[in-house]
């Protein structure tokens, strides 16, 4: 990968965004400090954004930073989110690298210099402090806690594949080359940085964890609540082509069913009204899969549609067969069949298309992200 160089012999930007952390910020800074001086760091800088905080926050780390110039503070004034603060204090920053972590002692700064150490000496591109790896853990979690977190960490695993490249990808403790960070491809929407870096990366980076213990928050309370589930929830899909893919089937469905109907209402004969919505479902289906799932501009569109209609009506007879097979052969009750074949049937269509339609190797014109 490219590499691009602003770094003005600075090794590490530490960004710290901060949101009603006046109790804690002053202890961050210390033990950060003295960890990578420790770790024998001293060309490094903190940045410090701060969303305005009621409790001024803000000024006690601009108080801080007298005493120690290589703490800087943007306080941002009427605007808030954890990720957007990060992406601000990326562009500010001049390091090499680029570590974001919280305010609240809950991402021991102990842990900084192994992070940056580890970077440096297998050359990858993000290191992660991950709960989820051997030696990690999480301190009074209750089961809950801990079953909606790993549950949030599967679905992601599941859904984007390029999550898989670590054991935590919904950390918020965590290094990058400073470039990617930087990129203008990530959006500051929700809050999982580290999960939208990794998802528009393409798999194309190197990624290291380092095992982590969560700990308990130093004072104050947090402020990532039970929304943000929702907000975590439409940032999968927005990364997940699996996710894109099956809603767009699901629309099609009602294309498919909308068009047969109206036609049918128009006094069309039922068969031929079948076959309009099946078609007219195919073509939106088609578009949809060309602008947002595979969002891929270009080149061989034709035989990309082409292509589209012989994996669809390749799915529709896995369907039908699966069904039949099953029920003439195992006895299998045909609804249930049917369920199973268009399982089978959109495992096909999904990889024919995600392969070899919009897919790198078949007729995938330029490719945006
Ligand atoms: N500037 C700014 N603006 N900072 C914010 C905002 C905001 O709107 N909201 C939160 N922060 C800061 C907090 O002050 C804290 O330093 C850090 O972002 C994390 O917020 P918490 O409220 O402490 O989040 P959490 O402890 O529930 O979750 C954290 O740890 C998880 C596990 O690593 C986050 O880092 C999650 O992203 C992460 O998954
Ligand atoms: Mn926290």
């Amino acid at each position: 990968m490219k590499r691009e160089d602003s770094s003005d012999g600075l090794i590490l930007s530490v960004v710290i965004p901060t949101y009603n952390e006046a109790d804690n910020i002053r202890v961050v800074l210390d033990k950060l400090i003295e960890s990578l001086e420790g770790g024998g760091f001293r060309d490094f800088e903190v940045i410090v954004v701060d969303d305005d905080s009621p409790d001024g926050t803000w000024r006690v780390a601009l108080e801080y930073s007298k005493s120690d110039p290589r703490i800087k503070v943007i306080r941002r004034v009427g605007e808030r989110g954890l990720a957007s603060a990060v992406l601000r204090g990326a562009r500010e920053a001049r390091g090499r690298y680029i570590l974001v972590m919280d305010a609240d002692m809950q991402h021991p700064p102990e842990i900084a210099p192994t992070l940056l150490r580890k970077a440096l000496e297998t050359d990858a591109d993000v290191v992660v402090a991950s709960r989820y790896t051997k030696g990690g853990g999480v301190e009074g979690w209750s089961r809950l806690r801990l079953l909606i977190s790993r549950g949030a960490t599967l679905l992601a695993h599941l859904l984007v594949k390029e999550s898989r490249l670590t054991s935590d990808p919904m950390s918020g403790f965590f290094l990058a080359r400073a470039d990617l960070l930087r990129s203008s491809e990530l959006k500051p929407r929700g809050y999982k940085v580290l999960l939208e870096l990794l998802g528009r990366s393409g798999s194309r980076i190197r990624v290291v964890d380092v095992p982590y213990v969560f700990k308990r928050r130093l004072s104050g309370e947090s402020k990532l609540g039970l929304g943000t589930i929702t907000d975590y929830v439409l940032h999968l899909i927005r990364l997940s082509k699996l996710a894109k893919f099956a809603l767009v089937g699901a629309s099609g469905m009602g294309v498919n069913l909308g068009v047969m109907a109206l036609l049918m209402g128009l006094g069309v004969i039922y068969d031929a009204a079948s076959l309009a919505g099946i078609e007219a479902s195919i073509l939106s289906n088609f578009l949809l899969n060309e602008y947002w799932t595979f969002e891929v501009r270009g080149g061989r569109r034709l035989e990309r549609l082409m292509g589209y209609h012989v994996s669809s009506t390749g799915s529709i007879i896995v369907t039908y067969s699966t069904m039949k097979l099953l029920y003439i052969f195992v006895g299998v009750h045909p609804l249930i069949g049917q369920a199973i074949g268009i399982v089978l049937g959109f495992v096909l269509n999904y990889l024919a298309s995600s392969r070899i339609i919009w897919g790198r190797l078949g007729l995938g014109g330029e490719r945006r992200v």
